[in-house]
C-alpha cells in the first residue's frame, strides 16, 4: 500500500519551509502556466497552488481543484472565501474518476499525489481524458532519496519510472527539472487518447 498523506498534517503543506523549497508562484509560472489557461489541479490539497494559480489564469481563465478528501477542499473553500477569488472550483473527486468532461483543461497539476495513487496508468489515463489534445501536464514528485521528511523511499518514482508511465498514457516528456533539492518537476502534452 502506498504511503498517504495524513490529512491531519495539512498545515505542513503551506509553511514558510515549504513556500521556500517549493515556491508556488514561480514554479506555475516556469512550468508555462499563463493568462486564460484552463487549470486542473488534481489532487489539489489545501489549494497550495490552486491559489497562486486563479491568480495568473486571471478573470478570463479558471481553475478545477479535485481532491478525495473533504477535508481538504473545505479548507481550500475557508481560504477562498477569505481571499474573496471567484474562479477556483472546488470538486470532490473519486480516485480514477474525475468529475470533469473531456478535453476539459488546457493545463494540468498533479503536484507530490503520484507517489499516493496505486494504479497510476488509469490515474494518468484519466488524467489525459480531461485534459486537451497539446495540453500541459506538470507533475512534481519527490526526488527518489532518503530524505528527513517526505514519503518513504520505497514509494517514490524515479525519473525513468515516470517516464514511462508518461509514455504508455500518451503523453510526450517535453522537459524535466530539479525544483530545490528535494522535488522533480516533469513538464509533458497531451498527443493523444
Ligand atoms: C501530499 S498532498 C499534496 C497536495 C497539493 N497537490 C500540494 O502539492 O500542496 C496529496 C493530496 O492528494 C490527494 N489525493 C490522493 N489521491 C488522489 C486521487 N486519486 N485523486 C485526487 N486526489 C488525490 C490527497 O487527498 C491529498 O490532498
Amino acid at each position: 500500500m502506498a504511503h498517504k498523506f495524513n490529512v491531519k498534517d495539512m498545515h505542513r503543506l503551506d509553511s514558510p519551509e515549504r513556500r521556500k523549497m517549493l515556491p508556488p508562484e514561480e514554479t506555475l509560472i516556469k512550468a508555462g502556466l499563463k493568462k486564460n489557461d484552463i487549470f486542473i489541479d488534481i489532487g489539489c490539497g489545501i489549494g497550495y497552488f490552486s491559489i497562486p494559480a486563479s491568480l495568473i489564469v486571471g478573470s478570463k481563465g479558471k481553475v478545477f481543484a479535485l481532491d478525495t478528501s473533504s477535508e481538504m477542499l473545505e479548507e481550500l473553500e475557508r481560504r477562498i472565501y477569505e481571499n474573496k477569488i471567484k474562479n477556483i472550483n472546488p470538486i470532490l473527486s473519486e480516485s480514477y474518476k474525475f468529475p470533469l468532461g473531456p478535453n476539459s483543461g488546457t493545463f494540468a497539476l498533479i503536484s507530490n499525489v503520484l507517489h499516493e495513487v496505486e494504479d497510476k496508468l488509469s490515474f494518468l489515463m484519466e488524467t489525459n481524458r480531461v485534459l486537451l489534445v497539446e495540453g500541459t501536464l506538470f507533475i512534481i514528485e519527490w526526488q527518489k532519496k532518503e530524505t528527513e521528511r517526505g514519503p518513504p523511499l520505497e514509494d517514490r518514482l524515479s525519473e525513468s519510472e515516470i517516464e514511462n508511465q508518461l509514455e504508455k498514457t500518451n503523453f510526450k516528456l517535453i522537459n524535466s527539472f530539479p525544483i530545490g533539492d528535494f522535488f522533480s518537476a516533469y513538464i509533458s502534452k497531451k498527443i493523444s487518447r
